[in-house]
């Protein structure tokens, strides 16, 4: 018998694969946060004394280089380590490294590639280079690529990378200001352990040479750039404070509007779900040009439009819900949709940090079920500034904030499409809103287009909508704007099915169809049986839920 080792890769398998991992990043800003993410990880785990980041940008060159006076690499190990899935980190919860493809990442964006390194317990450094791995990457020939090294005598304990980028690389368009917004917002050196009161003892110096040959530095903490940090105190307020004040006296609506009037209100504050401790920070600005404002005294431009960049790396604070990791801000925000005053999350700004968020390779997607719990914290922290803030810090100090609500709220209203059925007192269509669909199916009975079901109470135990007869018969009916609603307020469809005999929605759509299809409910478009159902739905063995459709009741009558 013969044995064939048939899983040792060719070169065109490894080139597929490396292609693989540069198509799963998608920032401009991912090979400088992949180049620092190994560096903060380098102090870490060196652990002694103050650490050093510095970053040089050539501009004019194409150059970036980024050294640390971290652990260093040692030598023998560095070759295995600079190619795909190869990591020294497996055993090190603390480190955010895990993949070990961030350096393959760095290596073939580059036409030129150099790592000097010496590792703390080494007495010498090697420089290792490779040359022209972004072209052999996206050529098809069966060349090798070749790791050169030589020693490096006289160097400090640490690691340089630097490489060249194609000149036209989005980084080297970026100002000084831009840079450090982008680093200290989305990069490990905006490290966000001050922010809990666990600060990096590291500093990040910046060496910057634009396309017009001036050079710049600047240097600052490794700290994650809060949007508080450039404002007088005088502009915000703790929310914990303010409701401690709140409570101390009998405070009149004109009292809390003084003292939210215009201000930041933001609150610093942890969880413990799923066995680990989640911390965030989160802030609430009374206007969104407070974010303008916030850019504006950091230094950078007033408008994306303006700056002369034009490139897609959002830089400027604003509002969003923002990761990190161990002390990582990742750069992956994630959107929010609160069931209401979703019109003010542009307001709200959250950063939380999770210390096991399991990434895609890139680092450019959570974990489906993890951004859903970071989801539920941001809605919970949201609510609060919406219920307890929001209506005292917006609009003038004399008039009250209704006023000024009002008109905003009745011009959003208009836009929604008329109704026009002459058999209901609606003048508009509902536009989400479930109130409007049970308001439209009490004014159809009154008007006597829905006949046969007795209304008994209303929202009785908070439990379900209504409480009807149906000649002599009890039922319970929901009232929903549309399935994909109903669904979610039942994990378990079964419960649904069981006590609830019919749904009042406003239509069936398309969208629902699939909905209910992938979750093994089947629709049908009849629901003879119950008054007035337009459709049933059903799943095997247990009887059926009707669904009556005001729309098609309303306006095709
Ligand atoms: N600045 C550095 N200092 C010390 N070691 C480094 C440095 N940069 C890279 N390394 C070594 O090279 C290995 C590969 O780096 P790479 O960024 O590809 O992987 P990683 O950081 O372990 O994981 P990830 O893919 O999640 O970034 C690291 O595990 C580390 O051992
Ligand atoms: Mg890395």
């Amino acid at each position: 018998m013969t044995a064939i080792d048939f899983l040792s890769p060719g070169i065109l398998q490894i080139k597929h694969q490396i292609r693989g991992i540069l198509d799963s990043y998608s920032h401009d800003w991912d090979l400088i946060a992949e180049l620092c993410q190994n560096a903060i990880d380098a102090i870490k785990a060196r652990n002694h004394g103050r650490g050093h980041v510095v970053i040089s940008i050539d501009a004019t060159n194409a150059i970036i280089k980024v050294s640390d006076n971290g652990i260093g690499i040692e030598n023998e190990r560095l070759p295995s380590l600079m190619g795909p899935f190869s990591t020294s980190k497996s055993n090190d919860s603390s480190l955010v490294g895990e993949k070990g493809v961030g350096i393959t990442f760095v290596i073939f964006s580059s036409d030129d590639f150099k790592i000097s390194s010496r590792h703390m317990n080494a007495d010498m450094a090697y420089l290792y280079s490779v040359n022209g791995a972004r072209t052999w990457c996206q050529s098809d020939s069966n060349d090798q690529l070749m790791l050169t090294y030589r020693g490096n005598k006289f160097c400090e304990i640490g690691t340089e990378v630097e490489v060249v980028l194609k000149k036209d690389h989005p980084i080297f368009q970026l100002s000084m200001k831009e840079l450090e917004f982008v680093l200290r917002t989305k990069t490990a050196v905006g490290d966000t352990g001050h922010i809990w009161g666990e600060p990096l003892d590291a500093d990040c110096r910046v060496v910057r040479l634009g396309h017009d040959g001036k050079q710049d530095d600047i240097e600052f903490e490794c700290a994650f750039l809060l949007p508080l940090s450039h404002l007088q105190k005088q502009e915000f307020v703790e929310l914990d404070e303010y409701k401690l004040w709140r409570s101390e006296g009998d405070r009149s609506d004109a009292d809390k509007r003084r003292r939210l009037h215009n201000k930041i209100v933001y609150y610093a504050g942890k969880k413990y779900q799923s066995g680990r401790q989640l911390r965030f920070w989160s802030c609430f600005v009374p206007q969104r040009a407070v974010w303008e404002r916030m850019s504006d005294n950091f230094g950078l431009p007033r408008d994306m439009s303006e700056s002369e960049t034009g490139i897609e790396l959002e830089v400027g604070f604003g509002s969003g819900l923002n990761t990190s990791t161990k002390g990582m801000p990742t750069g992956i925000t994630l959107e929010l949709k609160p069931k209401g005053s979703a019109g003010y999350v542009p307001n709200f700004f959250m950063i939380i940090e999770d210390p096991s968020l399991s990434f895609d390779i890139g680092r450019k997607a959570i974990q489906g079920r993890q951004q859903a719990m970071l989801r539920e914290i941001a809605h919970d922290q949201f609510k609060e500034y919406i219920n307890h803030v929001r209506k005292y810090m917006g609009g003038g100090l004399e008039e009250t904030p209704k006023q000024w609500e009002r008109d905003e709220v009745f011009s959003d209203i208009d836009a929604i499409p008329e109704l026009g059925s002459g058999s209901s007192s609606f003048l508009k269509r509902p536009n989400g809103q479930e109130a409007t669909v049970a308001g439209m199916f009490f004014d159809a009975m009154g008007r006597g287009l829905i006949k046969d079901i007795r209304p008994l109470v209303s929202g009785y135990k908070g439990r379900y909508d209504l409480y009807a007869k149906w000649g002599r018969k009890n039922v319970v009916i929901e009232f929903k704007y549309e399935l994909s609603g109903l669904m979610k307020d039942f994990s378990d469809e079964r419960k649904l099915f069981d006590e609830v005999d019919c749904v009042v929605l406003w239509e069936i759509t398309e969208a629902d169809r699939l909905l209910a299809k992938k979750r093994g409910i089947e629709v049908a478009n009849t629901g003879s049986y119950f008054p007035h159902a337009t459709a049933s739905l059903s799943i095997p063995n247990v009887s059926a839920l009707y669904v009556i459709e005001l729309k098609s009741i309303l306006l095709h009558n």
